[in-house]
């Protein structure tokens, strides 16, 4: 049986992994940061070395993306040196790395779904630490594969979804973005199409997302719509009128050719996805 060992184990993402890869005939071990900090060369090697995992899935990131515009040394140190390290400790144990990338190392001015070739130039510095992710990855020489992702939600974390249903049912006025445009992605799919990728020996960099596109303020429409919430207070606004310090891409629907073409699959419709996660929460979530 293939040995998985997960970074990041507790995150929004790490926990689907587990919740998929087990029942995929995985011996899955997942970690946080208090028994792998990926920050430091030694706790990697140290895991890896006392786990001996066939894969790692590296989920362990620095997402606080606003944050990130003051707090770069903390985002590079985890997302640039952290995959560095976990990179290094697979090339010398001879384990496959699968990690994350992000639509934000696009500048969202293509106008088309971005494919996996299509030129990087991040506007953030999350973003940008991201890419530096990329490139240590490659430059560390271990055996990898590389899901570039975007809008994540799901149970078991913070989220967009679960943020704008707590602030409506709080009676607070919204105001969302109308003016980005991407596409949410459900963890439980994005994990599922992980398990695809790995089944079918893929390398290298890969996009995965649900299918379709919306902006921010459709998916708040949406969610409220369906959870009885439509006389919530919403109003679209424009990015530069929202007070987030980190800029984003104007678009950044990743293209699923690639996916399609390795596992034979399309990823299914965002709204789907999304109706399934919203049936699943209990009527009223007890405000946080
Ligand atoms: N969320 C999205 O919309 C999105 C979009 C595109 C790509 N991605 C990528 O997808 C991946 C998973 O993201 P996610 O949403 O699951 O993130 P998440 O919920 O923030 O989870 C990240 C996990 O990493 C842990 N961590 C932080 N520093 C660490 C360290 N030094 N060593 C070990 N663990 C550490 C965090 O622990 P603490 O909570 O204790 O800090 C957390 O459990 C990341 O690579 C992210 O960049 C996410």
């Amino acid at each position: 049986m293939s040995r998985v060992l997960i970074t990041g184990g507790h995150g929004l993402l790490g926990r689907e992994i587990r919740k998929v890869f087990l029942p995929g005939g995985y011996d899955v071990r997942e970690t946080d940061i208090a028994e792998l900090d990926v920050t430091s060369p030694d706790s990697c090697r140290g895991a890896v070395g006392a786990y001996r995992p066939d894969i790692v899935i590296h989920c362990a990131a620095y997402t606080a993306v606003d944050r990130a515009e003051s707090d770069a040394e903390a985002a590079f140190a985890v997302n640039e040196a952290g995959t560095r390290n976990v990179g290094v400790a697979c090339r010398e144990s001879g384990a496959l790395v699968v990690t994350f990338g992000s639509d934000y190392v696009f500048d969202g001015t293509l106008g088309r779904p971005y494919r996996e070739d299509d030129p990087v130039n991040p506007l953030s510095v999350y973003g940008k630490s991201k890419l530096a992710a990329e490139e240590a990855l490659r430059e560390s020489g271990c055996d990898h594969l590389l899901v570039r992702t975007q809008w994540l939600y799901g149970p078991g974390g913070k989220n967009f979804i679960l943020t704008i249903l707590d602030k409506a049912r709080q009676g607070a006025a919204l105001r969302v973005a109308s003016d980005q445009t991407g596409c949410p992605t459900l963890t439980k799919d994005l994990a599922d199409g992980v398990l695809r990728l790995v089944r079918a020996g893929a390398r290298g960099t890969v996009h995965f997302s649900n299918e379709g596109r919306t902006t921010w303020y459709d998916l708040a429409r949406f969610v409220l719509e369906r959870c009885g919430l439509a006389a919530a207070e919403l109003h679209p606004a424009a990015t530069c009128d929202l007070p987030y310090p980190a800029p984003r891409p104007a678009y950044s629907v990743l293209s699923k050719e690639k996916y399609r073409g390795i596992t034979g699959v399309s990823p299914r419709p965002w709204d789907a996805a999304a109706e399934e996660f919203l049936s699943s929460l209990p009527a009223e979530r007890p405000n946080a």
